[in-house]
């Protein structure tokens, strides 16, 4: 064994004697606290390389207690090192007693003292004496017993007086004394002070002495490695073996016994192209959670698709004069590119639009039927004739029968905020025709949800503690408040069909069939699916990652469905919801430009891993995020590049330039343990964030290894040993053969955040890539000595603020250059133009003119009448703007005063404009350009001494 200690330190003594109870043969070097990484001293070497610096425990390797008086001598051995040793420090520090402190250091001797009455020893163990009696023997007789206060104690306390003398007389302490001779008193207390783990000093209220600063940057304190951690780092280092990481046949199949994990992510509506915000929401979080499962060797089956009834499908088929089918087949084009090129590892992609969905969601229907879960009821609804369907709330307009709001919609007024009924609209108009829609009444499919309240609190009860917050803030009023029956059918045609009889015009609402979309897409990817859906006698955990919109569905209705169905379905276990990601501060917004949508990221340059990096960086975990230009490039090139990149590089480099690139023999000692104790923690705390699928927590502990990984290197400077002696140069060895195996763990910790860079560099690393590492529960040595490494490259690229300014201005949407925009307003009218005379034409293809009932023709008088003011309008703008293009957009700050006709032009134009908005956009968005609008009519209304209209008193009035 061999012993390094500085110089006077009495816990040495203790070791000394413990070896030779032992009869085990030792060394002692003597070394300046600051030689070892945290100053730690005695550390002591076993022949099996483990290293300790806490001498009661190396004490205890070296005579293991009986089990009979293993508590009562660990007791002493703590009291000693946690009590006894900081009070006694007190008077090495100042050197003379106060008070207050006497009285601290007396009442343990009391304590002590009446432990001792009677007694030969404290504890008689396997060498007569115990441990407990070596430790505090050396610390009492090499520091206080030279003082005043050994006098004042040997008249005082007479138990530890014979105590202290019978030890003394011990041969074998006699000689240990023999052998480390030094100076007994302030002397040998200093010297503890000097070099001790334990904080003798606490109670003075300063920490132990530290040689480095482990944080240059002053981030946090780092809290000290305790005894444990090092023991079980040295323990697990090369004992514990690095497991693989399985290799998943298809399909991927729950097993008993096993951990079994379906994730899914939301299947978003096939009306537009996802945004960034969409992305994290998500399939990317799923996407890093199922990585992370895999790596874990979890049975894992992660599935999505595209979500293609509804209504949302509907309007953009409208919009695009195109069928619903072909709208479907576009967007999961798009979908399926974007998530592609984002690397999203999806086991199966699919979509509700085929035989196995309508299959699904029709069986289950009548099965909730037979169970009793369905009613029927009648319901009245708006019918537009002219277009021959019931029109949904989205496709039709009003007057507020509140605050008569002209443009109110059919769930909610935008005037006055409130919820309407469709059906109470004052003169309700088609969105799609502008005829005036009958009221008609019709019979539809309710889920008798308050029949299933009981079951669903039972199960939510069990399940939500393991949801993210929002979803747990968002579900819970649901059931708190009660539960009404809901309308799951509808009277559309872009749908699946009811298969009950006199039902076959009515189709399932969108948020009934959808999510039966996740089983009927697995039953795409396998036959076996069941087996994912319906396990028997195996635990399934299903993890559902989504936007906190979507929550109630997931929390009531579709468990809700499950319920009903009565028959073992896997339910929900962890709801994983995020808040809203921001876009530089406001809205994600197509029609205006603002953000980065689905394909505008590849446009970028910027790899895809730095955008899953930043995402998850960023990601909403627990409340609203920003995704910020600048932040994204400072975070690229701080976080990869300076901290994560500069680590694994510079370990990489050292290898092939000084070692031939193969990983050097290690030999740990005490600042290796405690570097890997460090990252211990980190991997520890990764691993319980991921778990629980808060994936911005476990980002940051993989980059918080790297910076220990920085620091260490920065203190032990390799640079500068390798041109030393022998011994130096094993040393740097050491200190680069950990740091390429930390560069190997980190590769795997890292590959669910940034797959193709953990692949890149496990290629460096000189690992197989056709997969990314095992993510172990503990740090082992992972790369053995002698393992020959790739060629190192650095990982990452620098974005300079230049170009994220540009892309920022890219990106920033059309807002502030509307009024310069050549063709906004004319095209606007273009299009409304365009439309109409679409429609006329078709009506005339469609119906003889003759056989046009009154109806029809009347229609069509309006529609060419509409048409003709339009071109006139149209006309009358494109003349005013030659005259004045500036002042074709009015200001509206009423700076500028306008004429009658530019004012009724651009108050057309903002109307259009805020229809257009509201059909796709949310309040936010669209609701100041209402303000506008209405500020607009005003200044018309003043300007033509005429009364404004209701909607402009009303919005006076709210002010
Ligand atoms: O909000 C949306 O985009 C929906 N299409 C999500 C559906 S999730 C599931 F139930 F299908
Ligand atoms: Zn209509």
């Amino acid at each position: 064994m061999n012993i390094s200690t500085n110089e006077n330190n009495p816990n040495t003594l203790k070791l000394i004697i413990a070896a030779k109870f032992a009869q085990q043969a030792i060394t002692i070097k003597t070394v300046q606290p600051k030689a070892s990484f945290l100053g730690y001293l005695p550390s002591i070497e076993f022949p099996s390389g483990l290293i300790l610096f806490s001498t009661n425990a190396a004490m205890q390797f070296i005579i293991p207690s009986s089990e009979e008086f293993k508590v009562v001598n660990n007791k002493w051995l703590e009291w000693e090192i946690s009590q006894l040793q900081p009070a006694i420090a007190l008077y090495g520090s100042t050197g003379i007693y106060k008070t207050s402190q006497k009285s601290c250091l007396w009442s343990l001797l009391k304590e002590l003292n009446n432990a001792l009455k009677d007694k030969q020893y404290l504890i008689k163990d396997n060498i007569d004496l115990s441990l407990a009696d070596i430790c505090i023997w050396v610390t009492l007789w090499s520091t206080i017993m030279v003082t005043e206060i050994g006098n004042e104690l040997n008249k005082e306390y007479l138990s530890i007086k014979n105590w202290l003398s019978n030890i003394e007389l011990l041969t074998v302490i006699q000689d240990s004394i023999k052998e480390y001779s030094f100076e007994r008193g302030l002397k040998a207390i200093l010297s503890i002070q000097a070099a001790s783990w334990f904080p003798v000093n606490a109670t003075l209220n300063s920490k132990p002495s530290k040689p480095a600063d482990l944080s240059p940057t002053k981030e946090k304190e780092i809290e000290a490695v305790s005894q444990e951690e090092i023991w079980n780092i040295s323990n697990n280092w090369s004992s514990k073996s690095y497991p693989d990481v399985k290799n998943f046949p298809y399909p991927v199949l729950p097993k008993k016994g096993e951990k079994n994990i379906l994730i899914t992510s939301a299947l978003p509506y096939v009306n537009n192209v996802p945004h960034l915000g969409n992305i994290i929401g998500c399939v990317l979080s799923a996407d890093i959670f199922a990585r992370y499962c895999r790596q874990r060797n979890y049975n894992t089956l992660f599935i999505s698709g595209t979500d293609e009834y509804g209504t949302a499908t509907e309007a953009k088929a409208l919009e695009e004069k195109t069928t619903p089918q072909n709208i479907c087949n576009k967007f999961f084009d798009i979908h399926n590119d974007v998530y592609r090129w984002f690397n999203i590892g999806f086991d199966y992609f699919g979509r509700t639009t085929t035989p196995e969905q309508t299959e699904i969601v029709q069986s289950f229907f009548l099965k909730i039927k037979s169970e009793g879960y369905i009613l029927n009821e009648s319901v009245d609804q708006l019918l537009c004739e002219f277009c021959d369907r019931f029109l949904a709330d989205r496709f039709v307009e009003g007057t507020c029968p509140r605050c008569k709001y002209e443009d109110a919609r059919g769930d909610q007024c935008d005037g006055c905020g409130h919820l309407v009924n469709a059906t109470d609209l004052i003169s309700p108009r088609c969105k799609v025709c502008g005829n005036r829609p009958i009221v008609k009444k019709s019979q539809q499919f309710f889920l008798d949800l308050p029949k299933l309240e009981n079951k669903l609190k039972e199960w939510s009860s069990t399940v939500e503690k393991g949801w993210s917050s929002v979803a747990r803030v968002v579900a819970k009023p649901w059931l708190r408040d009660g539960l009404k029956p809901r309308c799951i059918t509808r009277d559309l045609k872009w749908g699946i069909p009811v298969p009950i009889e006199g039902f076959e015009n009515k189709v399932f609402y969108v948020w009934f069939d959808a999510p039966f979309g996740y089983i009927s897409i697995t039953k795409k990817y396998t036959k076996e699916y069941q087996q994912w859906w319906k396990p028997k006698d195996i635990q399934v955990d299903l993890y559902q990652f989504m936007a906190k919109d979507n929550v109630p569905f997931h929390a009531i209705m579709f468990p809700a469905y499950l319920l009903a169905a009565n028959e073992d379905y896997t339910l929900l276990k962890h709801l994983m919801a995020t808040e809203y990601l921001n876009y530089e501060d406001t809205k994600f917004s197509k029609s205006r430009g603002i953000g980065v949508f689905g394909t505008d990221a590849r446009d970028t340059g910027i790899p895809a891993d730095v955008w899953r990096f930043y995402l998850a960086y960023v990601r909403p975990e627990t409340q609203d995020s920003n995704f910020n230009w600048a932040d994204l490039a400072t975070k690229n090139n701080s976080e990869l590049l300076n901290n994560f990149g500069n680590f694994v590089n510079r370990a990489l480099v050292f290898v092939e330039k000084y070692f031939e690139s193969k990983i050097p023999a290690i030999e740990l000692q005490e600042d290796d343990l405690v570097l890997l104790a460090l990252a211990q923690r980190e991997l520890s705390s990764y691993i319980h964030a991921l778990e629980q699928a808060k994936l911005r927590d476990g980002l940051k502990h993989v980059l918080a290894i790297s910076k220990h990984g920085n620091q260490y290197m920065q203190f032990q400077e390799p640079w500068v040993k390798i041109k030393g002696i022998d011994n130096d140069k094993r040393r740097a060895g050491t200190i680069i053969g950990i740091c390429c195996n930390l560069a190997c763990l980190l590769s795997s910790l890292l590959a669910p955040f940034m797959p193709c860079t953990a692949r890149e560099l496990r290629s460096q690393l000189g690992l197989q890539t056709n997969n990314y590492g095992y993510i172990p529960d503990d740090i082992t040595s992972i790369l053995p000595t002698g393992h020959k490494i790739g060629k190192p490259s650095p990982l990452f690229k620098k974005i300079e603020e230049k170009d994220v300014e540009t892309l920022r201005k890219k990106y920033a949407g059309k807002q502030d250059t509307t009024n310069s925009d050549e063709h906004g307003d004319v095209k606007s009218l273009d299009s409304a133009i365009a439309e109409l005379d679409t429609k006329v034409k078709e009506l005339k293809a469609k119906h003889d003119k003759s056989g046009w009932p009154s109806k029809q023709v009347q229609i069509f008088v309006d529609l060419k009448n509409k048409l003709s003011d339009l071109i006139s309008e149209k006309n009358k703008s494109s003349e005013l703007k030659s005259k004045n293009p500036e002042n074709f957009v009015p200001e509206q700050n009423g700076d500028i005063s306008m004429d009658v006709a530019s004012l009724e032009a651009a108050i057309t134009k903002q109307g259009s404009l805020v229809r257009q908005l509201k059909a796709k956009e949310e309040k936010s968005v669209w609701q100041p350009e209402v303000e506008k609008l209405l500020k607009l009519k005003k200044q018309l209304a003043d300007l033509t001494g005429t009364t404004p209209a209701p909607t402009d008193k009303k919005s006076k009035k709210k002010k």
